[in-house]
């Protein structure tokens, strides 16, 4: 019998992964960040501000390329990619193994956080472990590992996949996928309106401190889609 920490659900981003490192190379994606669906669109790493000489994580960083981009054109302290899939990461590994100050971790985003308190300047997710992760567990892990003043920005669905408009809510969807076998499956994703990621954020202790929405007409046959990118500050001195 497996030692009970051993994980032993099975890892549901190994299809998604392949998919994804084959689309980014063949659009010759290396070397770019965005933060909407399609990762074409909208503001770049530049929403980020400078990131001179700051702790900079990832939650759920996937193969890891805006990770690595960071890590290459920043003169940030260190960024860390972490993923909870042993498949995201080894992906990221084989990539950017290589990329100096760019810090790979095989870790869940909550566990990893609450463990770090005041330890990160800014935490960012690209449709990552903010959406699919329980919000009332993970917004306030992100809201410890922040130092006061740090930032949390993240890219979220504006809207299901199939036009649906978000929860307004705190509930999850389960969503069809495939495991590596083909066999049909579903994941839990985290699609909330605006006004819940708003109350969510200020019940963490996070000010929301900026809002953008990208949309898209669709591309490559996939529909149209709306990315809500919300920034978030821990303030310096806490509210009474
Ligand atoms: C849709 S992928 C996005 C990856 C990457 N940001 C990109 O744009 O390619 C979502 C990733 O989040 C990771 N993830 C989801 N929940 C997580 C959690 N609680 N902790 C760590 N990683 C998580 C998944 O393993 C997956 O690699």
């Amino acid at each position: 019998m497996p030692p009970p920490s051993q994980d032993t659900s099975p890892d549901l981003w190994q299809r998604y992964g392949a998919r994804r490192s084959r689309a980014d190379r063949a659009a010759g994606m290396d070397g770019t960040f965005h933060w909407d669906w399609y990762q074409r669109n909208g503001p770049g790493a530049e929403l980020l501000g400078s990131l001179d000489g700051r702790a900079v994580i990832e939650v759920g960083a996937g193969t890891g390329r805006q990770a690595a981009h960071l890590a290459r054109t920043s003169t940030a302290c260190e960024v860390t990619a972490l993923d909870a899939s042993a498949s995201m990461h080894e992906r990221c590994r084989r990539s950017y193994g290589n990329v100096p100050r760019l810090r790979m971790v095989l870790a869940e985003a909550t566990s990893y956080l609450v463990e770090r308190p005041s330890t990160f300047d800014l935490v960012y997710s690209v449709f990552g472990a903010l959406d699919f992760t329980d919000p009332r567990r993970l917004l306030p892990a992100v809201t410890a590992s922040l130092r006061p003043g740090g930032t949390l920005v993240f890219s979220t669905l504006g809207h299901y996949r199939n036009g649906q408009a978000c929860e307004s809510r705190v509930r999850s969807a389960q969503l069809p996928t495939v495991l590596a076998d083909g066999t049909p499956t579903t994941m839990e994703r985290w699609v909330l309106d605006l006004p819940l990621w708003e109350r969510l954020l200020a019940r963490a202790g996070l000010d929301v401190v900026g809002v953008d929405t990208v949309r898209d007409a669709g591309r490559g046959g996939g529909p149209p889609m709306a990315t809500r990118i919300i920034r978030a500050a821990r303030p310096h001195v806490r509210h009474l």
